[in-house]
């Protein structure tokens, strides 16, 4: 044969070619293991309190404090993307060591409830984040003992309260993020005791101490000393996120979430493997920060890389993704791109 190349011969020494599914748009869409739809995602939502104009947050570019008006307008436009719903983040005029703002019925939380439930009915569901840290002069997710510790048991009361209050305001579903022991419980036990049976629990179940929050204090203007490791879990730890799970399941939580997303994908793998409930994850503001800068910069290229990001979390496992970029992708989505 010499050099010859005979084509039947390579046809028969190659009996499996999957680039054949590979050939096309049109094909490569139709054998896609993994969706993401709008109505899985939720748009987390930061408002200030005294906020006339919306306000940029430098270290996540295209991410806004609203004001309460713009605030209404970003609900609306969240439900007709399709969205399943927004987080709802309240960063007060005043902070203090008790986080009082957090439980003030009318507090920049409570009236931001108020209003974006008004805007959207049930067509979008409103979520919120019950935790202090945007309320606490010290930036802890809890109150502080006289030592200077945070005192579990006394913040795990007022995340009750404040379950209470977000449901009264119009919440559909409340989201405990402090990482306080029987936190979950409390806040179930109040809200049926209020007579709120139907408001649903995600609990903020694994959520790992992470350098990948930055942006986020910058968001909620968190004046954090220190860091949060005697409450948000270790980094290596998977048996011990499998623990919080159960123990938030055990206590009612209706849907459990992994936080931070993309160092953490093992994880979102492992709790979808074990438990019987939706799972969600949360894509924070630091990965959302690395992608936007890298493209800023033109090192990486934009859309793939949020489509990238986006997919590999639903791929590990996740039902339901927290994600700054859900409004543009679910119009991207809609325009069939
Ligand atoms: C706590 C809370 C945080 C985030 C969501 N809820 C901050 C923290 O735990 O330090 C982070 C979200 C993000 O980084 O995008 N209220």
């Amino acid at each position: 044969m010499g050099q010859e190349r005979d084509p039947q011969r390579a046809e028969r020494a190659i009996r499996h070619r999957p680039r054949r599914l590979r050939t096309s748009p049109v094909m490569r869409a139709m054998v896609a293991e993994t969706a993401v739809a709008p109505r899985q995602l939720v748009l987390p939502v930061f408002v200030a309190e005294g906020l006339a104009e919306p306000r940029p947050i430098s270290s996540m570019p295209g991410v806004v404090q609203h004001s309460m008006d713009t605030l209404r307008k970003a609900a609306v436009a969240a439900a007709q993307a399709g969205l399943a719903g927004v987080m709802l983040f309240g960063v007060p005029a005043h902070k203090d060591a008790q986080g009082s703002g957090a439980v003030d019925p009318d507090g920049i939380l409570t009236r931001a409830i108020t209003a974006v439930r008004s805007e959207v009915g049930d067509d979008l569901l409103v979520m919120t984040d019950v935790c202090l840290d945007e309320f606490t002069d010290h930036g802890h997710c809890g109150v502080l003992t006289p030592s200077g510790a945070v005192d579990n048991d006394a913040t795990v009361e007022i995340y009750a309260q404040m379950a209470v209050l977000h449901a009264e305001s119009g919440a559909h579903v409340v989201a405990p993020s402090g990482m306080m022991d029987g936190q979950v419980g409390a806040i179930r036990e109040a809200l049926d005791a209020a007579g709120w049976l139907d408001t649903t629990v995600l609990a903020y179940a694994a959520k790992f101490a992470s350098a990948f929050y930055s942006p986020f204090r910058e968001a909620v203007g968190s004046s954090l000393q220190g860091d949060r490791k005697t409450y948000q879990q270790d980094g290596g730890n998977v048996r011990e996120a499998l623990r919080e799970v159960a123990l938030d399941l055990a206590e009612g939580a209706d849907i459990v979430m992994v936080k931070p997303a993309l160092a953490y994908l093992d994880v979102i793998r492992a709790v979808a493997e074990a438990v019987d409930v939706p799972v969600a994850a949360y894509n924070i503001s630091g990965e959302y920060a690395m992608v936007e800068a890298a493209a800023a910069h033109g090192w990486i290229n934009r859309e793939p890389a949020i489509a990238e990001t986006l997919t590999s979390i639903r791929r590990a496992g996740a039902d339901i993704v927290l994600t700054y970029w859900a409004q543009e992708w679910a119009e991207r989505y809609h325009q069939g791109t």
